[in-house]
C-alpha cells in the first residue's frame, strides 16, 4: 500500500535559540506533522532533534528530522530561515546586513532546489533588507518570499496595551509597521481595545490613562524590547519563535490571516522598490496582499522614514 507522505512538512534553517524554539513551539502546537531542523552545526543539530525527539510523548504526533545537509529540507512546505549573526547588545539590527546578505546568497539556491515549491519566512535580521535579498536571489514570486517583521513586535505592544489598560491581550488590535527596527511605529490610528478605538479609550477604574505620554512610553518600550532583552540573556528567542510558529501556521492552515509581514511594499503613502511590514493577508499563497489600512498623516510621514532607513542599507549592499 503507497502511505502517503506526511501532509504538512516545516523546515527550520538555523538551530540557533531562535531556530531550536521555532521547532519546539512547532511541536508543542502541532502546527506541522514533520519538523526538520537544519544547521551546518552537525552536532549542535543532531543534538537539538534528539532532545526534540524524547518530548514526543507530550504533543501532537510529529515526525522530527535534522541534518547539516541541506537535503533534509526536501519538499518542506514552508522553510523558515533564521540562520544568521546574532544581535550583540547595543547592536542594531541593520548593522547585522552584511553578514546576513551573503548568508542569504549563499544559501537560498540550495533550499529552492530542494524545496522548489515553498513558502519561505524570513526571520533573520535585519529582516527586512534579507527579505528584499531573499526575494532577488530566490527568483521565486515575491508573495512567496517573505519576511516575519513586525509580528513579534505588535505582539510586544498587543501584550503592553493589555497590561496598561486591564484588559485580555485578546482585546487589543493594534499594529506596528515600517522596519523591524529602530524606525519601526505604532499604528495607533486605526487601533482598537473591545472595539472601541484606541485613540478614545477612557481608562478603566484603577486604570492609568493611554494618554500621549503614555502611548509614547509604550512605544519606545516595543523598539527597545529586543535591546532590553538581549543585554539581560544575550538574545531573544521564545517570542520570535512563537511569532514564526503563527506565521507559519496562517500558512499551512490557509487562515487568511492579516499579520503584519515584511513584503514588497510599492506604491503606498509614497513608498516605493523596498521590503516593510504593513497588514497583509497571510494565506497557503504566502502574503499576498497588503492591506490599505488607514495611516495618520504622522504614520504615513513615518513609515517614509522607515522606509528610508531600510533603503539606504539596501543601497549601501547594491541590492
Ligand atoms: C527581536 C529580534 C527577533 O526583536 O529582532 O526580538
Amino acid at each position: 500500500m503507497n502511505v502517503p507522505r506526511s501532509t504538512t512538512k516545516l523546515a527550520v534553517v538555523g538551530a540557533g535559540s531562535v531556530g531550536s524554539t521555532l521547532a519546539y513551539a512547532a511541536l508543542a502546537r502541532g502546527t506541522a506533522r514533520t519538523v526538520a531542523l537544519m544547521d551546518v552545526n552537525k552536532a549542535k543539530v543532531d543534538a537539538e532533534v534528539l532532545d526534540l525527539q524524547h518530548g514526543r510523548m507530550f504533543v501532537p504526533e510529529a515526525e522530527v528530522i535534522g541534518s547539516d545537509d541541506v537535503e533534509v529540507c526536501r519538499g518542506a512546505d514552508v522553510v523558515v530561515v533564521t540562520a544568521g549573526a546574532k544581535q550583540q547588545p547595543g547592536q542594531s539590527r541593520l548593522d547585522l546586513a552584511e553578514a546576513t546578505i551573503g548568508l542569504t546568497r549563499k544559501i537560498l539556491p540550495g533550499l529552492v532546489e530542494v524545496a522548489p515549491d515553498a513558502i519561505y519566512v524570513m526571520v533573520t535580521n535585519p529582516v527586512d533588507v534579507v527579505t528584499f535579498a531573499a526575494q532577488q536571489v530566490s527568483g521565486l514570486p515575491p508573495e512567496r518570499v517573505f519576511g516575519s517583521g513586525t509580528v513579534l513586535d505588535s505582539s510586544r505592544l498587543r501584550a503592553a496595551l493589555a497590561e496598561h489598560c486591564g484588559v485580555a491581550t485578546a482585546n487589543v488590535h493594534a499594529y506596528v509597521a515600517g522596519e523591524h527596527g529602530d524606525s519601526e511605529i505604532a499604528l495607533w490610528s486605526s487601533a482598537r481595545i473591545a472595539g472601541v478605538p484606541l485613540l478614545e479609550w477612557e481608562a478603566l477604574p484603577g486604570r492609568p490613562p493611554l494618554d500621549d505620554a503614555a502611548r509614547a512610553t509604550i512605544a519606545r518600550e516595543v523598539v527597545e524590547s529586543a535591546y532590553k532583552v538581549i543585554s539581560g540573556k544575550g538574545a531573544t528567542n521564545y517570542a520570535v519563535g512563537l511569532a514564526a510558529t503563527r506565521i507559519v501556521e496562517a500558512v499551512l492552515k490557509n487562515e487568511h490571516r492579516v499579520m503584519p509581514v515584511s513584503t514588497r511594499v510599492d506604491g503606498f503613502h509614497g513608498i516605493d522598490g523596498v521590503c516593510l511590514s504593513m497588514p497583509t493577508l497571510v494565506d497557503a499563497r504566502g502574503a499576498t496582499t497588503v492591506i490599505d489600512t488607514p495611516v495618520s498623516d504622522e504614520e504615513a510621514a513615518g513609515l517614509r522614514a522607515s522606509a528610508e532607513s531600510v533603503r539606504a542599507v539596501l543601497h549601501r549592499f547594491g541590492l
